[in-house]
């Protein structure tokens, strides 16, 4: 359902292509669902793999941008009207809602999802966005819709990939790759209790990282990842969240778990690297992906950003005719935080 209304929105047309900015009709909400007149989203280094094919689900022509927080600004039919005005952060999944996945709350894993605003349907480059009620997770009223729109996928991607670790008090973490998730994810280890490592690149970053939490800090650009880890451990890290992924990383990454260990790969990768059986068994480890976020996590990270345990530290502000720019910063590389882009702002 659309009105005659136009909004502004940032659009991939196909990848491999620029995305481009566009007209389009603003969405009404339906029964149970309600629209967001959008603040804020966060440009995630998965738009650049969305925008050049390496990640591909098969659709075209939608708006882009999956850390989305608003304003609810109307309300379909059967929706609490008392949800009118209030701040929120969209959980980008919509599943089938019947299959195994949906029943047991894996809404991220559902193999017929009905919507996947930002991946397959529209998203959050744009002035509005409809989406169920449930999908629209409330913000404190005093939310920096800036700061907490990366809770939307930085945020629940932690919350998510530190829930499948299974982290347990005072153990060794390390992450490796200081950007929007990575930082995050330092965040949620350190309140599970972690001893955390951040492995970025510039004493920018590491600065950042270790006022996000992190008691110890590698730089990559100039040390040995591998002999730092192991002389900070001790035995090497009972986990290590991969969000860089090249063939190097992840070597390095297995090599320095300890016994025991986990390895948690959440970056989309173009490489891969082999591991020897061998390496796996006699020191019983266990590699794993994490993608995505539950309805839950979600809730879990708003909870843990309204109780000032996860920050999301904001690089630059953007209106949203800069997209370009944003997009182009993101690509480059050494930033300090997420960008975001905010309709409301003039360029
Ligand atoms: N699985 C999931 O559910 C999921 C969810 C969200 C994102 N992702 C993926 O996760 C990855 C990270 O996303 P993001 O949004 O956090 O990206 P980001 O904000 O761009 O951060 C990437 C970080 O990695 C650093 N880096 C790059 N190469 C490095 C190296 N060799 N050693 C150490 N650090 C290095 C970058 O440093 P510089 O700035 O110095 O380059 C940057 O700080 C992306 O591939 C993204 O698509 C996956
Ligand atoms: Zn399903
Ligand atoms: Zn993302």
């Amino acid at each position: 359902m659309s009105t005659n209304r136009v909004m502004r929105a940032v659009r991939l047309e196909a990848p491999g292509r620029p995305f481009t900015l566009r007209a389009v009709a603003v969405p009404e909400p339906g029964p149970g669902m309600v629209r967001l007149r959008i603040g804020a989203c966060g440009i995630c280094r998965t738009e650049l793999h969305l925008r050049d094919g390496g990640l591909d689900l098969g659709c075209r022509d939608f708006t882009v941008g999956h850390e989305i927080a608003g304003i609810i600004d109307a309300l379909g039919d059967g929706v609490d009207p008392r949800r009118l005005g209030e701040k929120a952060v969209v959980y980008y999944y919509q599943g089938c809602g019947t299959c195994h996945h949906c029943r047991m709350g894996e809404t991220h894993l559902c193999p017929a999802p009905l919507a996947q605003p930002g991946f397959t349907s529209d998203g959050g480059y744009a002035e509005y966005i409809a989406v169920p009620a449930t999908h629209a997770v409330p913000l404190p009223g005093d939310a920096d819709l800036a700061e907490a729109a990366p809770l939307g996928c930085a945020g629940s991607t932690a919350v998510h990939a530190c829930r499948m670790a299974g982290i347990v008090p005072g153990e060794w973490i390390v992450v490796n790759g200081a950007g929007g998730v990575g930082l995050a994810v330092v965040q949620v280890a350190r309140a599970a209790g972690a001893r955390v490592v951040s492995v970025g690149r510039g004493a920018e970053r590491l600065a950042l990282a270790r006022e996000m939490g992190a008691e110890a800090v590698i730089d990559a650009a100039h040390e040995d990842v591998g002999a730092r880890i192991r002389a900070v451990t001790g035995e090497g890290a009972d986990v290590v969240f991969e969000l860089v992924g090249t063939e190097a990383t992840m070597r390095i990454a297995t090599a320095a778990l300890r016994r025991k260990g986990r390895l948690v790969l959440i970056g989309y990768t173009a490489d891969s690297y082999t591991v020897h059986p061998v390496e796996l068994i006699v020191r019983e480890l266990k590699i794993m992906g994490s993608v995505g976020a539950t309805l839950q996590d979600l809730h879990d990270a708003v909870t843990l950003f309204s109780r000032g345990l996860l920050r999301m530290p904001v690089a630059r502000r953007l209106a949203l005719e800069e997209f370009a720019t944003g997009l182009a910063l993101t690509e480059k590389g050494g930033i300090s935080g997420r960008i975001v882009l905010m309709p409301q702002i003039a360029p």
